[in-house]
């Protein structure tokens, strides 16, 4: 168990497309531990492996600051009972619904946050630490933490889905936080 420094954008391990998980080795667990730690020390609703510097196909989410209602599907023994967080093995996102505009940040843009919009329905299939299937649909925060951990793995930041004239609006922003992140 440990919490990890977490990389802050400019850092460019948050630029790479992460690899599948293999078997789920030793090291993997520990990696999961470190995902479920880190988030909740630095109070997240969901923190993906690259975010601690591991460009592999992991993301964790802090079910406990979803509100049950968001939950539409659930499906998969990590999902049984009432579980704090639930950690997500090569996720694929199947479907995309709708649409939902609201505020949201990320904790590798520490005091950054923007009007995004996102689908407002999206469901999940991954597998567990032990390669059981997990199927996850949610709506409104849900879908946003499922949806913004995606694209973790693909290198896509929560910038991007930001218009042109708000990314110039936030250019000085953004550079100040790029040479923090190339810093470290
Ligand atoms: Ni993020």
């Amino acid at each position: 168990m440990a919490v990890r420094p977490i990389r802050i954008y400019g850092d460019p391990v948050l630029r790479e497309k992460s690899r599948p998980v293999g078997d789920a080795a030793e090291a993997l667990r520990l990696l999961a531990e470190d995902l479920v730690d880190t988030m909740f020390d630095a109070e997240g609703v969901g923190l993906a492996a690259p975010q601690v510097g591991e460009p592999v196909r992991m993301y964790v989410v802090n079910l406990g600051a979803i509100a049950p209602e968001l939950f539409l599907d659930r499906r998969g023994p990590s999902l049984e009972g009432e579980p704090e967080h639930l950690v997500l093995v090569n996720p694929r996102v199947v479907k995309r619904e709708g649409a939902q505009t609201g505020d949201e940040g990320c904790l590798s843009f520490p005091d950054l946050y923007e009007k995004v919009t996102r689908p407002e329905v999206v469901r999940v299939e991954a597998t567990d630490l032990d390669g059981r299937p997990i199927e996850i649909e949610g709506s409104g925060l849900l879908a946003r933490v499922l949806d913004h951990e995606y694209d973790h793995l693909e290198g896509v930041l929560f910038i991007d889905r930001l218009s042109k004239l708000r990314q110039q609006f936030i250019r000085g922003k953004l550079r100040k936080l790029k040479e923090s992140g190339q810093a470290d």
